[in-house]
């Protein structure tokens, strides 16, 4: 067991990751991971604010939420070589994972912070600071005891309305049926946020690390043939949103 996995550390970082219930850590990754000059920052129980996270000068933001493996970050860093992305993952050894395959591919403009990050786009970024928001195959949670625990709420909307630049885009992509259901329903009926269909069929036209692919989720659940939803919603103006 690494230091950024011991029994003091998780209980450290505990009350953040327990907001709703208690997210569930996957700790056990196959493979070792050489821990030198990675970008990862263990957030504990006090993680730095996004500024902290961002080197000067970072003009465009891009914020993943629950990164996994870092499929998704490795081919968005070399799509989008001028953009800085961040990485929030609940679970520190695919944190380090991702972190580790950032750094293997010589990718400089991207961190993973471990951290919960419901908590982390309500109390540590600062409104009007990422240009794009991703979430893909966020946990489903599908005990009905277990629903605190998902990523979106009847919050959400404001949650990333408020973080998001003005015209900037939610990108979100989900297998499971019932989960996308809520997802269609919360952020379809809000005020703050409009679907962009257009956005949906251009990103991905552009190539692998604009929206919504590759991720490790998205490549096994096409494999196993399932149907993937996925929507950009745009957030709207404050004088219009609000
Ligand atoms: C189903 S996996 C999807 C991973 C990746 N996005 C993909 O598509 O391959 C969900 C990931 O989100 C992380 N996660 C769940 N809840 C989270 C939260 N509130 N904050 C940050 N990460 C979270 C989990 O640890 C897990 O790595």
């Amino acid at each position: 067991m690494s230091s950024a996995e011991r029994p003091d550390e998780i209980l450290g970082r505990a009350r953040r990751m327990s907001v709703g219930g208690r997210l569930s850590f996957r700790r056990h990754l196959d493979e070792d991971v050489d821990d030198r000059d990675l970008p990862f920052v263990d957030g504990g129980d006090d993680p730095p604010p996004l500024a902290q996270l961002v080197p000067a000068g970072a003009r465009r933001l891009e914020l993943e939420v629950g990164s996994g493996k870092g499929a998704f970050l490795v081919a968005a860093t070399a799509a989008s070589p001028q953009t800085f992305f961040v990485g929030i993952e609940a679970a520190p050894s695919y944190a380090r994972h991702a972190a580790a395959r950032l750094r293997d591919a010589g990718r400089d403009n991207a961190v993973l912070l471990v951290d919960n990050a419901s908590l982390f786009l309500r109390d540590r970024v600062a409104p009007a600071s990422l240009d794009r928001v991703h979430v893909y195959f966020p946990d489903p949670w599908p005990k009905r005891r277990h629903r605190g625990r998902r990523f979106f709420g009847e919050d959400s909307p404001a949650v990333i309305h408020r973080v998001l630049r003005p015209g900037g885009l939610l990108l979100v992509a989900t297998d499971n049926p019932g989960y996308a259901g809520q997802i269609a329903r919360v952020l379809g009926s809000s005020p703050l946020l409009a679907r962009d269909e257009d956005i949906e069929r251009e990103l991905p036209a552009l190539g692998p690390g604009h929206a919504f692919s590759p991720t490790n989720f998205e490549t096994k659940y096409l494999a196993e043939g399932r149907t993937i939803r996925r929507w950009a919603f745009r957030a709207l103006p404050a004088e219009r949103g609000r």
